[in-house]
């Protein structure tokens, strides 16, 4: 019987977890750890595009209203994940309905993106605290995410008022999204943000000019998939500031701390020491997310999974190497992260 991990951090924000359907099953364990820890739930999956819409027209309603009804009655918040993609979302939305061998129009796509986003945050209206608007719409080598670096949206929608700029289909569905529910928090989410410069720096432009042009956005969300080996804090402090700097709040919303350096790493033993190591750097964070808390502009902080037997590192970025990254392991068992964050003076 070991204390309620978020009611003992006693942040102003709400911690959770991203799960897949087997928390929500109250005989499953996964269940009890979610509600005894958490106070928010992201999907990990099942609110994608490719979930919630698999063809035109046809909402696949039946896991997202278990988790949003799970929520409630556990009093817990809902973070949707996500409403627009380049991952995970159905070729149809970028084919042209009536010639299957043509890509979609402009006008068909924002239409599509249009009737997706709120038929879905309606549906969710106040049930749904906080939407992931867009994900990962910067790219990697610079500037918006294009068809060359995997996303059709920017390439088929682009300058829609034709004052120069490729990023309307962002501001649009930022729009649409603040027009179905007015008070949700609307946030634009990636990774990579917390610990590169120049993407950041790319992020920050970005945001700027939507806010300049009126755009509902809330948040920036920071997905930090960090390793413990880094990025550093003062980095990420800086990449905060900079975030704050321009007016909106943070949010913090796939975290987990891989114990590799890297894909050139094989698989390694997890060892006490590893795990201490990692117990230590997670406690930092957790004070780092304090100062912003602080300072109230802390929406969220949500780990990407339960417990290391259902992270998504075991698959990346090296097919079935385990990794070790979140507050409880393989068996369920609080890891000395854990305690960092309950009691570190329970560490040795
Ligand atoms: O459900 C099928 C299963 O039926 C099938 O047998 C199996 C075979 O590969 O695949 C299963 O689907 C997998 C799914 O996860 C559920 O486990 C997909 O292949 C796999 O691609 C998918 O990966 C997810 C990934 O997003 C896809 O892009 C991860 O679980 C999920 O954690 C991850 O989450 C993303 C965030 O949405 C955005 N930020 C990065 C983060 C980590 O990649």
């Amino acid at each position: 019987n070991i204390p309620d991990l978020a009611k003992t951090l006693g942040t102003s924000y709400a911690l959770g977890a991203a799960i897949d359907q087997t928390a929500l099953d109250s005989k499953d364990p996964h269940s009890e750890l979610l509600t005894k820890h958490f106070k928010s739930i992201t999907a990990g999956n099942f609110m994608k595009m490719d979930a919630m819409q698999p063809t035109e027209g046809n909402f696949v309603w039946s896991e997202a209203d278990k988790l949003v009804n799970f929520a409630a009655a556990n009093n817990m918040q809902v973070r949707g994940h996500t409403l627009l993609w380049h991952s995970q979302v159905p070729d149809w939305f970028f084919t042209d309905p009536n010639d299957p061998s043509k890509p979609a129009t402009r006008e068909q796509l924002l239409k599509r993106m249009k009737t997706h986003i709120q038929t879905i945050v309606s549906r969710y209206k106040g049930k749904v605290h906080t939407w992931d608007v867009v994900n990962e719409v910067i790219s990697d080598g610079g500037g918006l995410r294009n068809q060359a670096s995997g996303s059709k949206w920017r390439d088929i929608i682009g300058d829609v008022d034709g004052d120069g700029d490729d990023s309307d289909y962002i501001e649009l569905a930022f729009r649409y999204a603040r027009e179905a529910d007015p008070d949700a928090v609307l946030v634009i989410n990636d990774y990579g943000i917390e610990g590169s410069v120049s993407k950041m720096n790319d992020m920050v432009k970005l945001v700027e000019k939507l806010l300049a042009k009126g755009t509902p956005i809330d948040a920036i969300g920071f997905q930090m998939h960090v390793s413990m080996y880094g990025p550093d804090l003062k980095q990420i402090r800086e990449a905060f500031n900079r975030a704050a700097a321009l007016g909106v709040h943070i949010q913090v919303t796939e975290l987990d701390m891989s114990i590799y350096s890297g894909n050139s790493e094989q698989e390694k033993p997890v060892t006490d020491e590893m795990m201490l190591e990692q117990a230590y750097r997670y406690r930092a964070l957790f004070d780092l997310f304090k100062e912003f808390d602080d300072r109230g502009i802390m929406d969220s902080v949500t780990l990407w999974g339960l417990a290391d037997d259902g992270t998504w590192l075991d698959d990346f970025p090296v097919k079935g190497r385990k990794d070790a990254p979140l507050l409880f392991d393989r068996k369920l068992k609080a890891k000395p992260a854990y305690w960092a964050l309950v009691d570190p003076s329970t560490l040795p």
